[in-house]
């Protein structure tokens, strides 16, 4: 069947031949950025998703070669590839979940903010088609910095009258990742089963863990928790420098977001009970986008867990970081007024 593929093109036809019926259990998934560091795992992972029964591959190079190496493996989701702008239409028509990885990701010396200028427009491009393809899917947005690209996301969709926003989600999960591995480490706990929540923004002073609101619950001296909030605060970095300029976190990243994607999926078809960290819309502080717990459903999000208990020192983490996310917030913002139609 596939001797005879000469092009890309050809090839995202027979994939899409093998599931041209659609019954009301198919789940598409796609990914929009699928062959780069995080997508090409993070794709892998959702390879393995019995949940999933379309896996959409998007990105402007190489995903032919990617989903045909991913259609191979023996697992429920049937792989299509599409390459280019030309066929994003038909890679994220009618998915159920959008997870976005595309752009350039951070080299050594850089912030998250110094990719704003590149991924603002590749964000804003990848969320129009959704709006006019797949209006009522969920989107989780991993590009940075995720402090914009959500706002850009949720003006892109309120521009084609489409936004809801318990379905648009800056996916944060790997601070919460990071959070329980070190304070497992820490304390010498089975980390499987340390849950510390990390709110606020995704970049630097803005990431706020809640050390205090772990379970099981740990304490630590001032100096050690001030010490180890730094760290998660910096953890991104640690990799872009460990990397020396091949780029940020994408295996640990790939984890996250496949393990955030789980839980949505699983909500989405009805389990009970999902909890995850997101940057959502929020009215819990005066920035109009704030990560907290989230409570998943069949639509998204169902409840918004809000903040909770904190300490002096975590309400001075949130207030410390409030600048910062106002201004990423009304930059994004500001993007879509200005160059987006
Ligand atoms: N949310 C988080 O916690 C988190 C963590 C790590 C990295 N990131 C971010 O994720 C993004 C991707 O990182 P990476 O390491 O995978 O980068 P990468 O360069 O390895 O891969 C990015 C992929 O995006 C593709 N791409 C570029 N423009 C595109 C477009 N217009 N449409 C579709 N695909 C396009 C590229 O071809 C490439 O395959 C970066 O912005 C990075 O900062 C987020």
């Amino acid at each position: 069947m596939f001797s005879r593929i000469t092009s890309s093109k050809q090839l995202c036809v027979v994939f899409r031949n093998c599931f041209s019926t659609s019954s009301r259990s198919d789940v598409k998934v796609a990914v929009l950025g699928a062959a780069g560091g995080i997508g090409q795992p993070l794709s892998l992972l959702l390879k393995q998703s019995p949940l999933i029964t379309q896996l959409a591959l998007y990105d402007i190079a190489h995903t032919p070669g990617v989903a045909a190496d991913l259609s191979h493996i023996e697992t429920r989701p049937k792989v299509t590839g599409y390459l280019g702008s030309d066929q994003l239409a038909d890679a994220v028509k009618d998915a159920q979940l959008v997870l976005i990885p595309a752009g350039v990701p951070r080299k050594p010396g850089m912030t998250r903010d110094d990719l704003f200028n590149t991924n603002a427009g590749i964000v804003a491009n990848l969320v129009d088609a959704c709006a006019k393809n797949c209006p009522k899917s969920m989107i989780a947005i991993i590009t940075n910095p995720v402090n914009s690209t959500v706002p850009i996301a949720a003006e892109v969709l309120k521009k084609h009258g489409v936004l809801d926003e318990k379905r648009l989600f800056g996916v944060t999960t790997l601070d919460v990742v990071r959070s329980n591995t070190f304070i497992a480490e820490a304390k010498g706990l089975d980390v499987t089963k340390v849950k510390c929540p990390v709110i606020g923004g995704h970049s630097g002073i803005t990431i706020v863990p809640v050390i205090s609101q772990c379970t099981p619950a740990v304490s630590f001296p001032q100096e050690e928790r001030v010490k180890l909030s730094v760290r998660i605060q910096n953890a991104g970095t640690e990799v872009v420098e460990a990397k020396a300029g091949a780029g940020s976190a994408t295996l640990s990243m790939a984890y996250a977001a496949n393990l955030f994607a789980k839980d949505l999926l699983e909500a989405m078809n009805g389990t009970e009970g999902k909890v995850q960290c997101a940057y959502v819309r929020s009215d819990e502080t005066e920035a109009k986008y704030f990560a907290t717990p989230v409570l998943l459903g069949k639509n998204g999000i169902e409840k918004n867990l809000g903040i909770g208990k904190l300490l002096d020192y975590e309400r001075n983490l949130i207030t410390a970081a409030m600048p910062e996310l106002l201004a990423n917030i009304k930059k994004g913002e500001e993007f879509v007024a200005k160059n987006v139609k």
